[in-house]
């Protein structure tokens, strides 16, 4: 279903794009929205740190980097916020466009991380609902995602099953 998206210029995308249902199930004090610009100072990049290596990414280069996803849309970047404005999770939904199923749209789930001292509280859950949903309002038929043998039960419990299998050529 297509939604009209308003867009506030410091956001990655729209806030029309967030679930109220998510919203509402996050813990008392906490939040859930797009990527905004400035959130290099807000900690970013150091939650990416307990999904993988970021490297020394500087406030420019993050911006420019930002500023690329928006112009290029179909970038979803989402974090969540504890009560004092801490981002403690994040996760994207990259949608591709295809000339396939009639000009079809897939999703793409990637980067999907909370802060060692928060996980366990439903917050990774509460990221792939608010990407699903995402994912359902610009119109994407389905969603995928790679993942570790690892993580596969988290995944199961969000809904997911297993289909199909990753192969990669790295450079
Ligand atoms: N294996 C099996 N079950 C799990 C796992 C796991 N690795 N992790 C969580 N669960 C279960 C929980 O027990 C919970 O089950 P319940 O409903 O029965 O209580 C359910 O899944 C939901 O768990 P959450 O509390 O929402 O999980 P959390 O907030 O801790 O986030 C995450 C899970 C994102 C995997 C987190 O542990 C993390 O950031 N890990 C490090 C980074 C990482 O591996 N990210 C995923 C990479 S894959 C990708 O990005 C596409």
């Amino acid at each position: 279903m297509a939604t009209a998206q308003k867009q506030d210029s410091n956001s990655l995308f729209s806030t029309s794009l967030i679930s109220p249902a998510v919203s509402e199930a996050l813990p008392t004090g906490y939040s859930v929205r797009p990527l905004e610009r400035s959130d290099f100072q807000a900690g970013f990049l150091d939650v990416l740190r307990v999904l993988t290596t970021v490297g020394d990414v500087q406030k420019e280069e993050f911006e420019k980097r930002f500023d690329e996803m928006k112009a290029g849309s179909g970038y979803h970047v989402l974090v969540i916020l504890d009560g004092e404005e801490k981002i403690v999770g994040t996760g994207a939904l990259v949608v591709e466009k295809k000339f396939i199923h009639s000009l079809g749209l897939v999703g793409h789930i990637e980067d999907i991380a909370v802060t060692k001292d928060q996980q366990g509280k439903k917050l990774g859950l509460r990221i792939i609902q608010a990407l699903d949903y995402v994912a359902e309002h610009v119109g994407c038929y389905k969603t995928i995602l790679d993942c570790s043998e690892a993580n596969e039960g988290f995944y199961v419990k969000c809904g997911f099953k297993r289909a199909g299998l990753e192969m990669a050529h790295y450079y």
